[in-house]
């Protein structure tokens, strides 16, 4: 889609880690695509820059081998001096601006919010975008509070909450194959589907996030955010289109009809911290010996939670979500374990267990799998998958971001409705966990998760 009108895109924190290492590589991949779009940058952060200096930044995080369009952006890109928490500052970014202001707050979130204040006081221009990063608030009283002053600022669907998942691939995927081939849907509630798992397993570990890991853990870096938009995407009832209203409509339903599995903190939740092991050819040391952890704050880097949607569709159907940090092994999946037929006519040997669809995420790939009759013993039956590859997807994950963003369609942001229930949804266990009522287990870096916890399909 063409961008509707000029814009100029504030990225505020653009001298950091964020701008260098996913916005700039993604606003350059969407350039190479789209190079009709006209789009003005400006970079905005405490650090004193030329723009010469700032252009030099932008090619070095860009990198070679780029269209015209990139180039021009390099070309014609300014950067200004400013604090976002100083409305003189604010107001200087906006006598900068041309035409359309899309203000991209690459910082942390306290100085996110404390900037939407400030403009929360302004006069600010018609058409003003606000796009920001999790998390938004830290309980659902501080994100009821954000998303006040917020729209005291612009209209919901000029505020992108961003969740760089909801732009991957294999998420969109799961509309694709579901609303698209009839064979599915029908099958898609409590009636067919045993159990659903979204699972972010990384190989990675705290990567000098300490800062910021320690104080979110897993819970909170992934699963308040990410993976609870991802389950919504799945369990949502079909939407009539895919503009923002119908599909923020239903996913925000899913999410407000979502609770932890019989209302248990204790037992819907486990979490778990890494001691030092190998992952991969890499020695990592324990979570709780890394530099900047307080291992006093017992934070987790595994953590798994199974939820219920009490609709009509998901009522009995336990939903497990889980991610965790230094794993021996990436898996990143949606997965969906159908229930095993009434009946199955004697004569079959072998299981019959319940067919699975997953979706892989990055690299894409959607399986199933099915019992199917042997080579050998025909009615001996024996497990098969059957596999499509989607490669990456075209697209990086915040290059549909941007794209969204930059033409204000926010179908793929974050609601705030939604963003307040997936902190209703979490507090419970976090409480408990706060409470010390349920155990820190712990897991060698390196291995598939605590050897006591049950396994997932
Ligand atoms: C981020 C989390 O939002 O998502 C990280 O803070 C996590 O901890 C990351 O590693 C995973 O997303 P991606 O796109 O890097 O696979």
């Amino acid at each position: 889609m063409a961008c509707v009108t000029d814009t100029t895109l504030v990225i505020f924190g653009a001298t950091g880690d964020l701008t260098s290492r996913l916005l700039l590589p993604a606003l350059a991949q969407l350039l190479d695509r789209e190079p009709g779009r006209t789009v003005h940058l400006l970079g905005a952060a405490r650090r004193e820059l030329s723009d010469t200096q700032w252009r030099d930044l932008l090619k070095a995080g860009v990198g070679d081998g780029h269209g015209e369009a990139v180039d021009r952006l390099v070309a014609d890109a300014r950067y200004i001096v400013a604090d976002p928490t100083d409305a003189k500052d604010l107001k200087s970014v906006l006598d900068a601006v041309e035409g359309r202001p899309v203000f991209y707050f690459a910082v942390p979130p306290q100085v996110a919010k404390a900037a939407c204040e400030q403009l929360a006081g302004m006069d600010v221009p018609e058409g003003l975008t606000l796009a920001l990063e999790k998390p938004f608030g830290t309980d659902e009283a501080s994100a009821r509070s954000l998303n006040e002053t917020l729209r005291r600022v612009v209209p919901e669907n000029q505020i992108f909450r961003v969740d760089h998942f909801l732009g991957r691939s294999t998420v969109l995927n799961v509309l694709g194959l579901r609303f698209a081939n009839r064979l599915f849907e029908p099958a898609w509630s409590a009636e067919d589907v045993e159990s659903v798992v979204i699972r972010f397993d990384e190989t990675l570990g705290l990567e000098d996030r300490a800062g910021y890991y320690d104080q979110a853990g897993a819970l909170i870096d992934m699963i308040q955010s990410h993976l609870l938009q991802v389950m919504a995407i799945v369990a949502m009832e079909p939407p009539a289109t895919l503009h923002e209203t119908d599909l923020r409509d239903a996913t925000a339903a899913v999410l407000r009809a979502t609770s932890l599995w019989e209302d248990n903190a204790v037992r819907s939740a486990r979490r778990a911290r890494y001691t030092a092991g190998t992952v991969g050819d890499e020695e990592l040391p324990a979570y709780a010996e890394e530099q900047g952890v307080d291992p006093a704050r017992q934070t987790e880097t595994l953590a798994e939670v199974t939820l219920e949607v009490r609709t009509a569709r998901w009522e009995g159907v336990p939903f497990t979500l889980r991610s965790g940090k230094a794993l021996g092994r990436k898996d990143t999946e949606i997965v969906l374990t159908f229930r095993p037929v009434r009946h199955l006519p004697a004569g079959f040997t072998g299981h019959a267990p319940g067919s699975t669809l997953r979706f892989s995420l990055g690299p894409d790939k959607i399986s199933l799998g099915l019992n199917v009759n042997g080579n050998e013993e025909p009615f001996s039956l024996v497990r098969e998958d059957v596999e499509v590859t989607l490669g990456d997807g075209a697209l990086l994950a915040y290059s549909e971001v941007l794209s969204s963003i930059l033409d204000q369609d926010a179908a793929l942001a974050v609601r705030g409705d939604a963003a307040e229930q997936c902190w209703r949804i979490v507090q419970p266990v976090l409480d408990a966990w706060r409470r010390g009522e349920t155990p820190l287990d712990e897991y060698p870096a390196g291995s598939a998760g605590p050897a006591t916890w049950p396994q997932l399909p």
